[in-house]
């Protein structure tokens, strides 16, 4: 049988006393060291657990505002070529298809942002509908008769809106012509001043009356058309009518792909109860992906999508994932009615934040 040497420091040799003790020796001096190091690992791992603890706890009460990182993540330009042109959307454009809880630990770093109570009634996400008013007062909006791109016209050049939004619909509607060679849509609204939905709710309650007049037209303040997020949709044609656009044929192209621009159809059939409106095929809203994306691939609406983000603050927040592995984390802040409210941001990530315009804002980070 093969011998196998074995080291004289690793014998026990009972016959020799004199080795034996230092054989103990060496067997105890390890020990202890192996018991030292065990509780360093231990204590290590116990102060960094608290470290955490206090950061998360210091920061909904640090009043120190970082704002460095704050650009809206989800109205970053579409993908433009070389020539500065709007480049088609690919085929697999992302779509968010996954949604999980996640811990708030996978955004790294975080510090506050402050913002006051006023600042709830402007972003993105605002709701606008029968119960929440709008604040912006066309600050906010351009004209587009310059801007636009020649795939679709307008009724005249006074159509405005926020030109955050603009680069989506161009892009949406350059990708719908390059699809259909369709030449007659036309954005026949878009933003409204209150003095315009004025004469629109007045006019229609003289038509139709007051009763039916409300499931078309909001009463003035409480019309989406305020907030410079949202165009209505119409063909430019002869004889036409001003509300020929129905999102059929060709043109559902546009309502079943909007949401890959952030754009949603607002007033869906089937959520009449929860909108307050009639159908309205032609209206749509600008929220920015991945919420456009989260609304249209579950068929809920606006107000819907708001009631499950504040579910979500930034103890659990959301994860949204899309088809190509595009992540996003999104969370809903409670704003203080009296106060400033400190609103936690990751310090290592693109964000942005917008108001919701009734319980406070809602955080989307890119990860
Ligand atoms: N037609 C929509 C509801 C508005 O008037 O704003
Ligand atoms: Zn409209």
């Amino acid at each position: 049988m093969k011998h196998i040497h074995i080291p004289k420091i690793l014998k026990i040799d009972f016959d020799k006393p004199v080795l034996f003790k230092q054989q103990v020796a060496i067997m105890f001096t390890v020990l202890i060291i192996s018991c030292l190091l065990f509780t360093v690992v231990y204590i290590q791992q116990l102060i960094s657990g608290n470290i955490a603890a206090a950061t998360e706890s210091e920061m909904s009460r640090s009043s120190d505002a970082s704002e460095k990182n704050d650009k809206p993540v989800g109205t970053s330009k579409p993908p433009q070529t070389s020539n500065g042109a709007q480049q088609s959307k690919p085929e697999d454009e992302s779509s968010v298809t996954s949604v999980q809880e996640i811990d708030t630990n996978a955004l790294g770093n975080m510090t506050n942002v402050t913002k006051s109570y006023e600042d709830i009634h402007y972003g993105e996400l605002i709701l606008v509908n029968k119960d929440y008013s709008c604040h912006l007062e066309g600050e906010n909006v351009e004209s587009i008769f310059e801007t636009k791109s020649d795939s679709y016209v307008v009724t005249d050049k006074y159509v405005s809106m926020d030109p955050s939004v603009l680069d989506y619909v161009n892009s949406m509607l350059d990708d719908f012509y390059a699809n259909y060679g369709e030449t007659d849509i036309m954005i026949a609204c878009g933003y409204r001043s209150y003095e315009t939905q004025v004469s629109l709710y007045n006019n229609e309650i003289d038509s139709v009356g007051s009763e039916d007049a409300e499931k078309w037209v909001a009463r003035p303040g409480y019309s989406e058309h305020q907030t410079g997020y949202v165009f209505d949709l119409d063909l430019n044609i002869e004889g036409g009518n001003g509300i020929d656009y129905s999102g059929e044929g060709n043109y559902a192209w546009i309502n079943e792909n909007c949401s890959d621009y952030g754009i949603i159809v607002r007033y869906p059939a089937g959520k009449e109860s929860i909108t307050g409106y009639s159908e309205e095929p032609w209206h749509f809203r600008y929220v920015g992906i991945p919420h456009s994306q989260y609304i249209t691939n579950n068929g809920i609406t606006l107000e819907e999508y708001l009631d499950i983000i504040h579910m979500h603050t930034s103890d659990n927040p959301m994860l949204m994932e899309g088809r190509n592995g595009e992540r996003w984390v999104v969370y809903s802040v409670q704003a203080d009615e009296v106060g400033d409210t400190h609103i936690p941001v990751p310090e290592n990530h693109e964000y942005s934040i917008s108001g919701d315009n009734c319980e406070g804002f809602i955080v989307t980070v890119k990860l």
